[in-house]
């Protein structure tokens, strides 16, 4: 080919289309720079904040004015309207759902009323109705130390500034029902000088001390996953003080948890049916979620509960914490390229086939429990009953820690299916010996299975009054709440904050 200038001189159209295409090309390269600066701008003028507030300002309001995309996002964990096959937010009552539960928990705050997880912006109201707080009015204690407001609200980390946190944990749960009045938010996540995610729970610091790991130096990706491990993990309240401890001593996986918790001879309630010593598995999402495939390929849970969405040309993160099956498209969609239907099928089709493991175990749980207090009446001995009790209490903390853990059967089918199927021949040794023992006592017939086809049928069977229950629970909202909301707002008013 000839040189482009003897080209040009040969044909001088071709130097002005040249010429034409370089101005274009230049005016568009300049459109795009100051596009790019006009972004910067508009980014830097995004979080330039407008208000100060101390590191821990409770108030979500607050933290909103500097940040109103995410707080308008946050604020939408209200919706109550997504309900998928086993989780969402609608409200659904779990004994209605599932009887067997009141026989399992029998004896325990959970048979009283056990609801499915909704949106952040419940935390508060959540903990203050529901019948397993008791209602602490006309002198009255609640049932529940303070620990339990631990995983509700901001004003958790702003009192255990003030108070030192072994303080906090100790004393009955109405004791800081008026400190504690704001939903889980910001502070819980974030540090307010430069909003960088930060841990605010001293029991995920040492349970990290525990197992010899600092959590200081844990990567920006597992942080992603760490402001969820503060509260969606497994835990128990240690000693007299009920201070708020993670199991993790040994490890995380449900048998190095279960060792823990034996070696100190820990139990949550002894059961009233079977008398077996009890552990309550919590709900360890996140340790169940490092089993699986997700966690293996380095996702986050943010990954998936709090996508990146986009609002007039900015992208950011989205605080609508929710199911993520209510937003496929910005979620699993990101990374695959299924349709909609063929991932929610994907979904459902691991929750279906845990589930069915599940109920099965549950059946067996609650023919242990009725057969050992056969046994009981019948006059078993302490001795011969011990190691059946055992089972009893590792068959039903490891069907609860499946349970429990709303996400599991997604977030990791396969040790969801291996930890369910460890409890089943749990549950099998407990009714083989009990068989054993049933026959020594001269009683050979099968025990009838119980009538709990209803949670009404279920709640009669183990001798509970939900009707006194609840009309006492309705004073409390009436007498109680209005007085701590009074004393809260009065207080806030005095927090210190400074429009720039
Ligand atoms: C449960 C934990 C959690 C809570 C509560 C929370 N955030 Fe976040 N926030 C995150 C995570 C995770 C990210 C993503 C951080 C990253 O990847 O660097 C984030 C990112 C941000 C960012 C950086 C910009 C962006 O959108 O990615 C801002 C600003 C922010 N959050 C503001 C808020 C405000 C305001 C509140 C309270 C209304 C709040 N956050 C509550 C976890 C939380
Ligand atoms: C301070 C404690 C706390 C932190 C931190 C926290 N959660 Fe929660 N989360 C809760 C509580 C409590 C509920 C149940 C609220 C209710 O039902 O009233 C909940 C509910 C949920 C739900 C159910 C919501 C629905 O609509 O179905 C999801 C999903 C969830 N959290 C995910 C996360 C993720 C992901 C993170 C981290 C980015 C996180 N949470 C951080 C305490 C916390
Ligand atoms: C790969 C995506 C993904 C990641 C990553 C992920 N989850 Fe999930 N999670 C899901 C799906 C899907 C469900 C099932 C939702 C349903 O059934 O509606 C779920 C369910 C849940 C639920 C119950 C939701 C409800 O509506 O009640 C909680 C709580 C939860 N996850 C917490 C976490 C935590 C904590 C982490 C990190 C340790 C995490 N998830 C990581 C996809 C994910
Ligand atoms: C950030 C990327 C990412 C997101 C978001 C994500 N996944 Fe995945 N997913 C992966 C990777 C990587 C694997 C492992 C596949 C491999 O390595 O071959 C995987 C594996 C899977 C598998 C097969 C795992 C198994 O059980 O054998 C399913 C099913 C799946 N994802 C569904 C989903 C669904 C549903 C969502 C949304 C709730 C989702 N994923 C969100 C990256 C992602």
């Amino acid at each position: 080919m000839k040189p482009i200038t003897d080209q040009i001189k040969e044909k001088p159209w071709k130097g002005w289309v040249l010429f034409i295409a370089t101005i274009i090309i230049v005016f568009f390269l300049g459109l795009l720079a100051s596009s790019i600066i006009e972004r910067r701008a508009e980014a830097v003028f995004a979080y330039t904040p407008t208000v100060e507030h101390s590191q821990w300002e409770p108030r979500n309001e607050v933290w909103g004015e500097n940040f109103p995309r995410q707080y308008n996002r946050f604020l939408q964990t209200k919706d109550t309207s997504f309900k998928s096959k086993y989780n969402g937010s609608a409200p659904r009552d779990m004994l209605e759902e599932d009887p067997r539960l009141v026989v399992l928990w029998a004896g325990y705050g959970f048979s009283k009323e056990y609801n499915q997880g909704k949106g952040h912006e419940h935390a508060i109201d959540d903990i203050r109705k529901i019948l397993r707080t008791g209602a602490p009015v006309d002198g009255k204690t609640s049932p529940m130390p303070n620990t339990c407001w631990t995983c509700k609200s901001p004003d958790v980390p702003r009192r255990m500034q003030e108070v030192g946190v072994a303080e906090f944990y100790k004393g009955s749960w109405e004791e800081e029902g008026h400190q504690i009045v704001n939903n889980i938010g910001c502070a819980d996540c974030h540090d307010a000088q430069n909003m960088n995610l930060r841990i605010s729970r001293p029991a995920l610091v040492e349970g990290y001390q525990s197992m010899n790991m600092d959590i200081n130096t844990v990567s920006h990706q597992d942080m992603r996953k760490l402001v969820c491990a503060q509260c969606h993990v497994e835990y128990y309240f240690k000693g007299e003080g009920n201070y708020l401890t993670f199991p993790w001593e040994e490890g995380t996986s449900v048998e190095e948890m279960e060792a823990y918790y034996d070696s100190y001879d820990f139990k949550d309630w002894t059961h009233s049916i079977s008398k077996a010593p009890m552990l309550k598995a919590q709900h360890p999402d996140f340790e169940i979620f490092q089993t699986g495939i997700h966690a293996q390929r380095g996702l986050a849970c943010a990954d998936c509960h709090m996508p990146y969405i986009n609002e007039g040309g900015q992208k950011f993160t989205d605080h609508k914490i929710q199911s993520p099956l209510n937003n496929i498209a910005n979620t699993c969609q990101v990374c695959h390229r299924e349709e909609t239907s063929e991932l929610l099928a994907n979904v459902y089709e691991r929750q279906d086939k845990i589930k069915e493991t599940r109920d099965e175990l549950e059946k067996e749980i609650v023919r242990a429990h009725v057969e050992a207090g056969k046994a009981w009446e019948l006059g078993a001995t302490e001795n011969q009953m011990e190691d059946i009790l055992m089972d009893i209490r590792h068959a039903q903390w490891r069907w609860d820690y499946i349970a429990a853990s709303h996400g599991a059967s997604f977030h990791s089918p396969i040790e969801s299916a291996r930890v369910l199927s460890t409890g089943l021949d749990a549950a099998h040794d407990a009714r083989i010996k009990l068989a054993r023992v049933l026959a020594s006592l001269g009683f050979n017939e099968e025990v009838p299975y119980p009538n709990i086809v209803t949670k009404e049928k279920a709640q009669e069977f183990i001798g509970l009054d939900v009707e006194k229950l609840n009309s006492e629970k309705e004073k409390f909202m009436e007498e109680v709440v209005p007085e701590w909301d009074t004393k809260a707002a009065e207080r806030e008013k005095t927090y210190k904050t400074k429009n720039l």
